[in-house]
């Protein structure tokens, strides 16, 4: 039923409720489907409200520690209210928030953690389709990897950008502003006074980060991959359009069940290059290249960085968003959201493939508009010829590393100097501002045993705070290097993700303050000019560190977690392979 109208009567169109997976719950003459029956009866319901009616899980990440979700308990009433309209069941699951802001090391360990939740809870109820709310960065991989995994028809219902910050007549991004007004209290520009009205002025309403960060980044993508209704991906978390556009997604995912369109069909690999695209084009977080690789995976799509690298070079930066440019995501939404900004990219797109909206890209583009041409650019004024990110080798990083370089300063795009070296993030803290180091702006910053077993989980370290005395002279950027992942909100010219992380051994665990490191952003290139005999003998004398965790989950994801540039998933989730459905009966 494309119409959206089909299939809610009498005579559906689609699947036969006893073709439903429900119904091995619900619908047999068994002892167990009697029990389920009662069971429901005890939860209130009537037989004529649920039987034969497609059951559809709320995967709701809403806490009240997470303020980018904290709208989504309502949200989840609206979705409900959708399935119930279109004739389906819904049962809300609350599942695990993942917040950014509060949540150490970082929410990175549990990104695996929360897509086998998902995974698992589709597959153990008796659930035949599933709206997924998230968007606090790693909530969007999370859920979508669980449902790829799960393979039932899923809708995703992205949180939503909060509104734009204020203070003293400008606007501030989440995160970006964040960091600049942290620098100008280290350079002692501002003061207490200032900085207590930032933290008022900072985050104003329920939502996630409203730059072009990895929220937006990553709820950007999933609309492209095509797993959200066209245009969710930009609406403000406290616009009524948010509520609306969830209850459409509730009253769309009903059909998908009877059309049977599953993220199989969804999740190919022209949606997987598209989403890739689009990320490139809107300048969005580093962090999208790992979780990209890693959704790909979930759907048997190898995609590797160097796709990235050669869809970058196709794609210009179209987006005028912070924190590469200068706009934030209530504008974006004005000016068109997603769909407008994709009939920029037309010729790059696979445009005829399936979403879960009611008509392929093409169509839903064809009725798209730009509204505001200085924060969506068209092809003739972009912000850079080339995509925000490069994938950079050489024999510091001989499984890869990712820099995004729109975010930075120009004059560091080739640059070589000498390594100041810190083994964790505790040591630089403690001693970055230390005048011994002797730091200049021409050093190159490194940092190691932060990437995925190191950190562990990759924290977003990957923007080392430039030492206080250079910031008091004015210096703003530097070459930075590690194999930590970086806030998307963040910016500067830091090589991130290097691969393989100086924890398992990667030639980054060899660097020694003072040797000199060479990056040359467009040979694509990061050299440590140290010869490889002298590399050998150094690593004859490395001593791998102690892992971090002896017990607990921390020693399973030590045990499973792969490396960046094959997205961090854990072996056995990434793998292919047969898992039973359980029966039920
Ligand atoms: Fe949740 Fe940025 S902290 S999206
Ligand atoms: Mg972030």
């Amino acid at each position: 039923g494309r119409t959206g109208m089909t299939g809610r009567t009498g005579e559906p169109d689609g699947r036969q409720p006893r073709e439903l997976r429900s119904h091995q719950w619900y619908g047999t003459d068994g002892l167990r489907s009697f029990s389920h029956r009662a069971r429901t009866r005890q939860l209130g319901y009537l037989p004529e409200e649920h039987l034969g009616k497609p059951v559809i899980a709320i995967l709701n990440t809403w806490s009240d520690i997470n303020p980018c979700h904290v709208h989504l308990r309502d949200r989840s009433e609206a979705v409900k209210r959708g399935v119930w309209q279109a004739g389906g069941f819904p049962l809300e699951f609350p599942v695990a928030t993942l917040s950014e802001t509060f949540q150490k090391p970082t929410p990175m360990l549990y990104r695996n953690l929360l897509s086998m939740e998902t995974e698992e809870l589709l597959r153990s109820y008796p659930v035949d389709g599933a709206v997924l709310l998230g968007g606090c960065d790693k909530s969007t991989p999370a859920l979508l990897m669980g449902a790829a995994s799960a393979d039932l028809p899923a809708v995703f219902v992205p949180a939503g950008p909060m509104l734009p910050g204020h203070w003293r007549g400008e606007t501030l991004g989440s995160g970006t502003d964040m960091w600049k007004y942290w620098d100008e209290r280290r350079a002692g520009i501002i003061g207490d006074r200032e900085m207590a009205e930032l933290e008022r002025g900072l985050a104003r309403s329920p939502g996630t980060c409203m730059t072009m960060g990895t929220a937006s980044t990553l709820t950007a993508a999933a609309e492209a991959l095509g797993m959200t209704l066209p245009g969710a991906s930009s609406i403000p978390a406290v616009d009524s359009g948010h509520a609306r556009m969830a209850a459409a997604s509730g009253l769309r995912i009903v059909d998908l069940v009877r059309e049977d369109l599953r993220p199989s069909a969804i999740l190919t690999r022209e949606a997987y290059e598209d989403a890739v695209a689009t990320v490139l084009a809107l300048g969005g977080s580093t962090n999208a290249v790992i979780h990209l690789i890693a959704m790909a995976g979930r759907s048997g799509v190898k995609l590797t960085l160097d796709d990235w690298d050669r869809i970058a070079r196709t794609v210009p930066v179209l987006a005028n968003l912070r924190p590469g440019g200068q706009y934030l995501m209530e504008d974006f939404h004005f000016a068109g959201g997603l769909p407008a900004f994709l009939t920029q990219l037309t010729d790059v797109l696979h445009l005829d493939r399936p979403t879960v909206g009611h008509a392929s890209l093409r169509e839903q583009l064809a009725q798209a508009e730009i509204h505001d041409t200085d924060v969506i650019r068209t092809r003739d004024k972009p912000l850079s010829e080339e995509g925000g990110l490069a994938v950079l080798r050489g024999n510091l990083c001989p499984d890869g590393a990712v820099i995004k370089h729109i975010a930075a300063d120009p004059k560091l795009l080739k640059h070589t100097g000498p390594a100041v070296v810190f083994d964790d993030y505790k040591q630089l803290q403690r001693t970055i501002n230390d005048p011994a180091l002797g730091i200049t702006a021409d050093h190159v910053l490194v940092l190691r045993g932060a990437g995925p077993l190191g950190g562990p989980g990759m924290p977003e370290y990957g923007m080392l705070p430039i030492p206080d005395h250079l910031l008091k002279q004015g210096v703003r950027d530097m070459v930075r290097i590690s194999d930590a992942r970086m806030s998307g909100t963040s910016y500067g010219m830091c090589v991130l993700h290097v691969a393989p992380e100086s924890h398992v051994g990667g030639p980054l665990a060899l660097v020694r303050s003072g040797d000199l490191i060479t990056l040359d952003v467009a040979a694509r290139s990061l050299h440590l000019h140290v010869s490889d005999e002298e590399l050998e003998q150094r690593r004859a004398e490395w001593e791998p560190p102690p892992a971090p965790y002896e017990r607990g989950y921390g020693a399973l994801f030590a045990e499973q977690i792969t490396q960046a540039d094959t997205g961090c998933d854990f072996t056995v989730l990434a793998r292919e392979g047969r898992v039973p459905e359980p029966y039920a009966g």
